[in-house]
């Protein structure tokens, strides 16, 4: 999406830490900005934050009726929304076989169904609009390559990047287009943030993660956020920020050609066009519903 100005974002995920710094870097661009978040007591100060800039709505992104009234609300306010930024998330956990089920749960609808939710409802909406329009998720590194005693996370962030691919699919050819991110580390209150919003939601009290430094010595948000503002602006797909991942990603996805190796091999080899062309009839039927 090239052009930003004049046009309505609204940011999930927007209180505080990456959400605001990529809303702030969006109302630079001449964007009307709304910001969405379940802490609305952090929502109010980040409005006085941004100096009045933005418009902020109360979002539960685990709820499909919080996300129509938001919606419905922002475009009220701001007008149609052209940018959908999915940026709240949660993170936090344990090794398999010492985590808690509802924990687990509860990051899977934050950072997976919450997403889906936001899209499923503006999609329609975004294909009526006669101009551009974008979906950016922040995704993780952790949804490429799994990292031990985080399976909640990983297993929520593979997912958003599974979704992600199949919006890109989908809208290839569209005015919709999708950009997927992969922060690293970013100097946010993100530990602290999602253990207070499980805190509330679950009987887990909030204890320390081990990962508090990590973050503290992460990447400024500024700074992330005008990387995923000129990555958008440039029509990227994939927006990678944060380098030293290189050689666990390539070997996370050699390792799975290494095991596919030669498909001579195999006996049934599956033909793609048949698998495309039925493909192409569910796609065709979800047009006639829409
Ligand atoms: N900070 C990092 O190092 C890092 C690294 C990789 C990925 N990420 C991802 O970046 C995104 C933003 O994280 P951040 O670092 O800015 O942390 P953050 O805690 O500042 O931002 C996340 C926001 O999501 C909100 N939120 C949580 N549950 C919600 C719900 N049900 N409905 C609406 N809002 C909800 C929180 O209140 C919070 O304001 C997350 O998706 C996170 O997984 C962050």
């Amino acid at each position: 999406m090239t052009k930003l100005a004049g046009r309505a974002a609204f940011v999930t995920g927007g209180a505080g830490g990456i959400g605001f710094a990529i809303a702030a870097a969006l109302a630079d661009e001449g964007m009307r900005v709304t910001i969405a978040d379940v802490a609305t007591d952090r929502l109010g100060d980040a409005v006085s934050r941004s100096g009045g800039r933005f418009a902020a709505q109360r979002l539960d992104v685990t709820d499909e009726t919080s996300w129509r009234e938001a919606i419905d609300a922002a475009e009220q306010a701001l007008g149609a929304i052209s940018m959908l930024v999915n940026s709240a998330g949660i993170g936090g956990g344990a090794a398999v076989g010492a985590d808690a089920p509802a924990r687990w749960k509860l990051v899977q609808e934050v950072n997976a169904l919450g997403p889906f939710l936001g899209a499923n409802l503006l999609i329609p909406r975004m294909r009526e609009l006669e101009s551009a329009a974008h979906i950016v998720n922040v995704a993780s590194l952790a949804g490429l390559c799994a990292t031990p005693s985080m399976s909640a996370y990983n297993a929520s962030k593979y997912a958003l990047v599974g979704l992600t691919d199949t919006l890109r699919g989908e809208l290839a050819g569209s005015n919709i287009g999708v950009s997927l991110v992969y922060p690293g580390t970013v100097r946010t209150d993100f530990i602290a943030n999602a253990q207070n919003i499980i805190a509330d939601r679950t009987n887990i009290a909030p204890r320390p993660s081990g990962t508090e430094n990590l973050l503290a010595k992460g990447m400024a948000p500024e700074e992330f956020a005008r990387l995923v503002v000129a990555g958008v602006k440039a029509g990227d797909y994939h927006i990678f920020t944060h380098g030293g991942w290189g050689a666990r990603l390539a070997a996370h996805f050699d390792d799975r050609m290494a095991a596919y190796g030669d498909e001579s091999r195999f006996e049934g080899g599956q033909d793609l066009t048949e698998l495309d062309r039925a493909i192409g009839a569910i796609m065709d039927q979800s047009a006639n519903r829409a």
